[in-house]
């Protein structure tokens, strides 16, 4: 396996080996839903992927002959893109989605699978609305897949909630665990593995957390407005008890 390159931040060789293990997030029962609402969203229209990673979602869109393109800073994963089908149409540009900005006016800008909170300050955030906002035509949409702030499972006093436990099937296991501070709206995830001969590995990720009216005024920072909220790819609406939004929001 290539050594690990910095410049990849937290998605460099070691990680982007193991993205595209078949099954989850990675299975066509859930692949299928997201790019199904991108394509309909887009009206046929070219498309953006801010932080675009392995193709995930954007080879299979490239596939039903949907015009993409893509952002990433992860050389490491963006390698992987160009072996799926669809793959080799995806436009990668290599850089930061605060600012990078890619030749053309977009239909549709998105952001899923929770990458929004991967930039860990506010200023950068509205970045990337303001970004999201520049690569759009008139009436194009941005939409963000994001997950609500898990805050309601902190009892007083505690910081840390578990999100994952899976013991591994001939011992060993996996443990998830998200830490927050919530002065400061920045959180950790926590992972740890242990392989059945007890051996270990333990890594943080850092992301900030935003709840969806503060994305709602970083949207009108941009000039954007909000079209639509859901509670997840199915469309169904967002209430109190939604555990994750899809928010698009339009340019004037
Ligand atoms: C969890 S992966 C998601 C990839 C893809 N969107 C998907 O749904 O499978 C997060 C990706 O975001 C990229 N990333 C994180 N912060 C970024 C930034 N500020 N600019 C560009 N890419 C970024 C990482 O390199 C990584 O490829």
């Amino acid at each position: 396996m290539e050594e690990d390159n910095l410049a990849d931040g937290w998605f460099p060789e070691s990680v982007a080996a193991g993205y595209d293990a078949p099954g989850g997030v990675n299975a066509p029962e859930a692949v299928d839903p997201v790019v199904d609402v991108l394509e309909d969203l887009a009206d046929g229209g070219p498309l953006l992927e801010f932080a675009v990673g392995t193709g995930r979602i954007a080879a299979p869109l490239a596939a039903r002959g949907m015009a993409v393109s893509g952002i990433d800073m992860s050389r490491a994963m963006t390698a992987r893109i160009t072996g799926k089908p669809g793959g080799d149409k995806v436009e990668v540009t290599i850089g930061n989605m605060t600012t990078t900005r890619v030749d053309g006016q977009f239909s549709l800008v998105y952001l899923v699978f929770n990458t929004i909170s991967n930039v860990t300050t506010q200023d950068g955030q509205v970045d990337v609305f303001r970004n999201a906002a520049a690569h759009l035509r008139p009436g194009g949409l941005f939409l963000v897949e994001v997950g609500v702030p898990d805050l309601r499972r902190l009892p007083p006093g505690q910081d840390t909630v578990p999100f994952r436990m899976e013991p591994g099937r001939e011992g060993g296991g996996y443990l998830g665990f998200d830490q927050y501070d919530v002065a400061t709206q920045q959180f950790t995830s926590n992972h740890v593995t242990v392989t059945a001969d007890g051996k270990g590995r333990f890594w943080r990720i850092p992301f900030r957390y935003a709840w969806p009216a503060e994305m709602d005024l970083m949207a009108r920072i941009a000039g954007l407005s909000l079209k639509h909220r859901w509670a997840g790819w199915d469309r169904s609406p967002f209430t109190a008890e939604s555990t994750t939004h899809v928010s698009v929001w339009q340019k004037p």
